[in-house]
């Protein structure tokens, strides 16, 4: 297959957003995009009117072009973070920006006063053997969905010494 040139971002689910961190950013760059910001939490619907579901169970009729999970599935349950990641799968049309807290970003990483303890710390051979699933990592967070291609200057690919 080509690589897709022509990519246009025109929907973007963020997936527990909290407090929406990502919109005004989103709207700037993607300024014809639709954001739809998920969360579980009453409050946060309430104030910032997100949808209201989990990632585990959303299924919204259409997918979204440009996903963002950004510290989420460390609170959420193994079965249920089986769940989202599946669903993370089925919701793409195109990339996905993850992020997660590990057991080994807990031990080397994470600033322990600022970071949610109580939570579930897996490996992130756990996330990665279900993300492969649909997701092709391209560097920096950021997988795209499997069969889609997008145009990748050289050097915005992972490489190595001698690549
Ligand atoms: C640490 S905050 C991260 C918020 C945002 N993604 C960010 O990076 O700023 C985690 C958020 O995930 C939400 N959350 C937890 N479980 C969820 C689920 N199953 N589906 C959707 N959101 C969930 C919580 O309510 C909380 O707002």
């Amino acid at each position: 297959m080509p690589p897709t040139s022509g990519f246009t971002v025109s929907r973007v689910l963020d997936a527990g957003c909290g407090l929406g961190h990502f919109r005004v950013p989103v709207r700037e760059i993607f300024p014809r995009a639709r954001y739809v910001g998920l969360e579980t939490s009453d409050y946060l619907c309430r104030r910032f009117g997100w949808v209201q579901a989990s990632i585990a169970g959303y299924a919204p009729k259409e997918g979204f072009d440009l996903l963002f999970c950004h510290d989420v599935l460390q609170y959420l349950d193994d079965k249920s973070a089986v769940r989202a990641l599946a669903n993370l799968g089925r919701l793409s049309r195109g990339a996905l920006y993850f992020s997660v807290l590990t057991a080994e970003d807990w031990r080397r990483n994470a600033d322990r006063a600022r970071t949610d303890s109580g939570v579930r710390l897996r490996p992130a051979a756990w996330y990665k053997t279900r993300l492969l699933r649909h997701f092709r990592p391209v560097g920096g967070g950021l997988l795209v969905r499997r069969g889609f291609d997008p145009l990748l200057w050289e050097l915005e690919r992972p490489w190595t010494k001698g690549s």
